[in-house]
């Protein structure tokens, strides 16, 4: 019996579709890489009918590939060719909250706005916040552990994760941590999951850690002269006020978005660099506090101009030049990096960085971004009109090798926060070791002794 056969008689109310523009529409992502045609997209209703997908799929040899938002940039949700793509997209249920355990519990295809809004409700906060928020998923976000912009304060994805039910690649439901805070029975199941891009198996279940509310906030945008004076703002500021997102952006991230969305210059000068900050003001001693130290660091030189938002308004604008450089490129289908480094090796990162950038590819268009708070640099390089595609893929490969060799020398990685998917698969071993890839794979093994689960991710295919 084939797949289709063998699931309808499994589970014979489970939604499975071959309508053509169906599995165009869920075969990718936001990374915009050609993959292949899946052989047909299904749309499990509960973490049973999902369970009963895998255990298809193994006895059909039938390989899967699981479908969030697919909003994720390294093709970590691409089918291939030939996979059953599995989305979540009926399974969005957000409930079970426990006040006292301070828990939400839901399922994988919960919207992550969705889940910041229910949050919100109850009077408290779910701090994961990223550009595309709107529309990726609570299982999408867990299989990629996923950051954002306020991981200086409140940590990852994997932070927030409290539980995690998953069918495993050999149809074992696994109910991990079950939203324990001290669980010291062995190994913690639930952090091989978080990150594991749907490799090891599908998150049916999430409890997710809501935390406090922050305290009413101000952004500030500033204008810096150069990258070392980034970090040396980053250092004074957090000596002074309790920052939740410390990110910056340069003058070609600056001009894509600006005119993307046809915004104003936000200050009366250009500049080759911009921080954009938010932090607690709650009164008249915060906003003095922050003041201080715009003005120690305008004395330093460091920064030449500043503005801080004044309404809420005013936040949301500030932002737009951050989290819209992107979606402002998006059309241009630039070539990604998402890379980190310790905090403390961020300037050093970001020079030499720089002299590789402008010693190989002085004529590239470079957009350099991120979440500098926490260490992690994007690199967008955009293809020269005249330069064709597979051109410009070689020398971005060329750059890539030598981005990698550097963020390897200064023990980074070669993903952030994108994940590997299929994109960064080539390049895992510039900064995991081989022992390590070793190990993983073993692992992998465990949880998916047939290599149905997500396969060509993370690990590169054979051949
Ligand atoms: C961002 O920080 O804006 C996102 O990670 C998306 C991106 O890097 O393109
Ligand atoms: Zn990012």
């Amino acid at each position: 019996m084939n797949f289709a056969a063998t699931i309808a008689k499994a589970c014979p109310g489970l939604k499975l579709t071959t309508e053509p523009s169906v599995l165009e529409s869920h075969g990718r992502d936001w990374s915009d890489l050609e993959g292949g045609a899946p052989l047909a997209v299904a749309f499990p209703n509960s973490g049973e009918e999902v369970r009963q997908l895998v255990l298809a799929a193994r006895q059909t040899a039938t390989p899967l590939v699981p479908s969030g938002g697919r909003t994720g940039l390294s093709g970590g949700a691409v089918s291939l060719g030939g996979e059953v793509v599995v989305s979540f997209e009926r399974m969005r249920r957000i409930g079970d909250y426990d006040p006292v355990d301070r828990t939400v519990t839901v399922e994988p295809g919960a919207i992550t706005q969705s889940v910041q809004q229910f949050a919100l409700e109850q009077g408290l906060y779910y701090p994961v916040s990223f550009a595309s928020e709107g529309s990726s998923h609570i299982g999408g976000n867990i299989a990629t552990n996923a950051g954002g912009i306020r991981v200086l304060r409140y940590g990852l994805t994997r932070d927030r994760v409290a539980g995690v039910k998953v069918v495993t690649g050999r149809g074992d439901l696994l109910d991990c941590n079950r939203g324990l805070v001290k669980n010291a029975s062995g190994y913690d199941l639930r952090h091989l999951f978080i990150g594991s891009e749907g490799t090891l198996g599908l998150v049916v279940e999430a409890t997710l850690r809501l935390v406090d509310p922050p305290p009413p906030s101000r952004v500030m945008l500033l204008a810096v002269q150069d990258m070392n004076s980034v970090m040396n703002v980053f250092r004074r500021l957090q000596s002074s006020l309790a920052l939740s997102a410390f990110e910056f952006l340069d003058d070609r991230s600056m001009f894509h978005v600006r005119r993307a969305y046809q915004l104003p210059g936000p200050l009366e000068e250009d500049s080759p660099w911009y921080v954009i900050t938010e932090f607690d003001c709650d009164g008249e001693a915060d906003e003095q506090a922050a003041l201080a130290c715009f003005e120690s660091c305008l004395e330093r030189g460091w920064v030449s101009d500043g503005v801080v938002s004044q309404s809420e308004r005013q936040i949301a604008e500030l932002w737009r030049y951050r989290e819209g450089i992107a979606e402002s490129v998006a059309p241009l289908a630039p070539y990604k990096n998402d890379l980190s480094v310790r905090i403390s090796r961020v300037p050093e990162f970001l020079s030499r960085l720089q002299g590789l950038l402008s010693e190989h590819y002085p004529a590239y268009d470079v957009l350099r971004y991120g979440h500098i708070g926490d260490g992690n640099i994007h690199l967008n390089i955009l293809r020269p009109e005249h330069v064709s595609r597979q051109e410009f893929k070689d020398r971005c490969e060329d750059i890539s090798q030598k981005c990698y060799e550097l963020t390897a020398q200064l023990g980074g990685s070669a993903s952030a926060e994108h994940g590997i998917g299929i994109i960064k698969a080539p390049w895992l071993g510039t900064t995991r070791s081989e022992a390590e890839i070793e190990m993983m794979r073993g692992i992998k093994n465990v949880f998916d002794p047939d290599g149905i689960m997500n396969p060509g991710k993370i690990f590169e295919r054979p051949g």
